[in-house]
């Protein structure tokens, strides 16, 4: 819990209806915000996600020297430094939460001649840097960091950068992106490697700023993305899309509570983040996307969701890259679902704002719901609908755990209650009123 904790309960309720417009997409705000300070001239952002995380990007970019100025809700004008232009912050950076900000921005610096000193909450501080900051010394960079590779961290950027050539061995889109944007820095083509299909939004904005970027698949499956350092990025407009990993509570919620009827407009649709909708149609839920449209090089439509019967799925292993941060929540429907539903190939799960596996286990047994934890995922015995509710969730600083299990409260018999709401701010701070909006009930705890 943290100083200020702010305990919730969410209340049993009769049908959810409306429309509700989701926030800015999470990823694509960060990288907005981080290329336009990597680029030359003035990058005009609109849809940008105001919420704690990204606010925090916001702040690391100016103390890196570019101008970011807010001009009205969502609009933000970013006049950047050029790639290889950022000065030394004075300060320490502190990133909160947000280990996307932090690692993303320990790329961008990695190939620039300057220190900074990185740190964050006490959530971000138990999370592993060692993934990012071990890869970025190829470049050239060197780092001192506490034991087992945590924050507070010390990055001195490579005054010599080299482009590398590298496979990424986790399945994390944070550090195949913290390389590409070192390899931005370093002169000559470096070629950065997964064998996970992890999201591309990097790739794509890099694209669309006038890096020359291209991607070739692995044979052994994943794919190599190529980068041609000491690039020149051209400012560019980006329209962030609503985030669909924060519809996905909107979208859970309006099918395990009876009668619910939500539309949620100009949603996120990348392939690499919509394995929670995938897996939702499989387990027989009523979600219908209309107007299907691209915007800003990325895919985005309209969702129609419809209170639906579920039934349990197992969830290939290979889609969590695509749904990472949907597995509160997809746990949550597991446990309205008939029959049981298998989560396999969730070791990330374990470094995330918390143990996530451990917290969704422990909060689907507060509210009554049998679960089997392995070492990387878990097997959920849906109750047909009647999900008894009734318990209190610790949610060890971890905003989706909170919005997952006020969500279950809506659907239960007896009401949910967790013990701090505050970290809900860190990336979607319109929750609470959103979803009051389509007649979900809440009460100060
Ligand atoms: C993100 C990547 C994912 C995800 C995070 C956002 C990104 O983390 O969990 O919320 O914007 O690149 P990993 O790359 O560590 O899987």
């Amino acid at each position: 819990m943290s100083v200020s904790a702010r305990p919730l309960k969410a209340r049993p309720c009769a049908g959810l209806r409306g429309t509700a417009a989701m926030p800015g997409d999470k990823s694509i705000s960060h990288r907005a915000l981080i290329l336009g300070a990597l680029a030359l001239g003035e990058t005009r952002i609109s849809g940008l996600l105001e919420a704690g995380d990204v606010l925090n990007t916001a702040l690391a970019a100016r103390a890196f020297g570019a101008q970011v100025t807010q001009d009205g809700p969502g609009a933000w004008r970013v006049n950047g430094t050029g790639v290889g232009g950022w000065a030394e912050p004075s300060d320490v950076l502190d990133f909160g939460n947000s280990g996307t900000g932090s690692r993303l921005m320990m790329g961008a610096m990695a190939t620039a001649p300057v220190t900074a000193v990185f740190t964050g909450d006490a959530s971000l501080r138990s999370r592993p840097m060692g993934r990012v900051l071990e890869p970025l010394t190829l470049f050239g960079a060197e780092y001192e960091a506490r034991a087992g590779g945590l924050m507070p961290v010390t990055l001195k950027g490579a005054a010599r950068p080299i482009c590398v050539d590298h496979l990424v061995s986790v399945a994390s889109a944070q550090v195949k992106s913290a390389m590409l944007l070192a390899a931005l820095g370093a002169p000559g083509r470096s070629r950065i490697s997964q064998t996970s299909l992890t999201r591309d939004h990097t790739e794509r904005m890099l694209a669309a700023f006038g890096a020359e970027i291209s991607v070739e698949p692995l044979p052994e499956g994943g794919e190599a993305v190529f980068l041609t350092g000491e690039a020149d990025l051209k400012a560019t407009p980006v329209a962030v899309p609503r985030d669909p990993s924060s519809a996905a509570f909107a979208i859970v919620a309006g099918l395990i509570v009876p009668g619910s009827e939500v539309s949620l407009p100009g949603v996120l649709l990348n392939p690499r983040r919509s394995g929670l909708i995938e897996t939702l149609i499989e387990m027989g839920a009523d979600i219908s996307i209309s107007n299907a449209r691209e915007s800003g090089g990325e895919k985005v439509g309209d969702l129609m969701v419809r209170a639906s019967s579920l039934k349990g799925v197992e969830v290939p292993p290979e889609r969590a890259p695509s749904m990472i941060d949907e597995y509160p929540i997809l746990a949550v429907a597991a446990a309205f679902a008939e029959g049981r539903t298998l989560m396999r190939g969730l070791d990330e799960l374990r470094v995330k704002e918390s143990d996530r596996l451990a917290v969704i286990v422990a909060g689907l047994r507060a509210g009554g719901v049998t679960v089997g934890e392995m070492q990387d995922g878990m097997i959920v015995e849906g109750r047909g609908g009647e999900v008894p509710g009734g318990g209190h969730v610790a949610t060890h600083l971890d905003h989706r755990i909170a919005m997952a299990f006020l969500v279950m409260g809506l659907g239960s018999r007896h009401l949910m209650s967790v013990d701090d709401t505050s970290m809900i701010a860190t990336s979607f701070p319109e929750f609470e009123d959103l979803m009051r909006h389509l007649g979900a009930q809440f009460e100060n705890a």
